[in-house]
């Protein structure tokens, strides 16, 4: 399973590109105004050229029409830019629209699996399950990954790829990838707490003391 980094910030994307782990970034319009004064196209093309992989940029029109238009000008920005439009039937139409022009669309705020089918059905090259926004309304979001993997899997005809979004710690990290899922979206925080545990730290200190104290 692949891993991308949810974020708009270029400083955590350059750290966790160094550490060799990332193959994209997804962001959205809440992410992008995190940013405060950036330029939308600037950041994007900024991070297409930190991370060779998949970049996501979020429509914000509500009609098929303004999505086409705003995906057309995205995709110009970079041959990476990924346009993320809503699972709505105005986004199918986007996909259907955008994919006729090899524009590949990532089918964000998925929360059942019958809107990831027809995402599919229409072209998405992503499609994007809210896990942890799932989770909040006290259904197990990582049901929704297994049953969009199951329904994926008994049609040879789809290659959209499952995106676990709305991710909140490591745990959600390696529950995708035994539900099925291609790819984990992850806020810096997760990234950098999946690295981190106590044996490894007491593990270092006492290697190092060893070390010092060798005769
Ligand atoms: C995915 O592409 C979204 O940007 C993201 O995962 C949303 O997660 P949240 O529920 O933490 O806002």
């Amino acid at each position: 399973m692949q891993l991308y980094l949810d974020t708009a910030n270029i400083n955590e994307i350059r750290e966790a590109a160094s550490w060799g782990v990332l193959s994209g970034v997804t962001t959205n319009p809440t992410l992008i105004a995190k940013e405060k004064g950036v330029d939308f196209r600037q950041v994007i093309t900024e991070i297409a050229e930190l991370v060779n992989g998949p970049i996501s940029a979020e429509t914000v029109s509500l009609d098929a029409d303004g999505m086409v238009k705003e995906g057309v000008e995205y995709a110009a920005w970079h041959p990476n830019v990924i346009v993320k439009v809503p699972s709505t039937t105005e986004g199918l139409k986007a996909v259907y629209e955008l994919a006729k022009k090899d524009i590949r669309c990532n089918v964000t705020l998925c929360f059942n699996a019958a809107q990831a089918l027809m995402a599919a059905r229409a072209g998405a090259f992503i499609i994007s399950p809210f896990i942890g926004r799932v989770d909040d309304t006290g259904v197990d979001g990582m049901s929704l990954i297994r049953e969009i993997s199951a329904v994926y899997r008994q049609d040879p005809e789809i290659s959209t790829k499952i995106l676990a979004a709305s991710i909140r710690h490591p745990r959600h990290i390696i529950d995708s990838a035994i539900a099925g899922a291609d790819i984990a979206t992850c806020p810096f925080k997760v990234l950098q707490q999946s690295m981190r545990h106590p044996l490894t730290d007491r593990g270092i200190e006492q290697f190092l003391a060893d070390w010092r104290g060798r005769a």
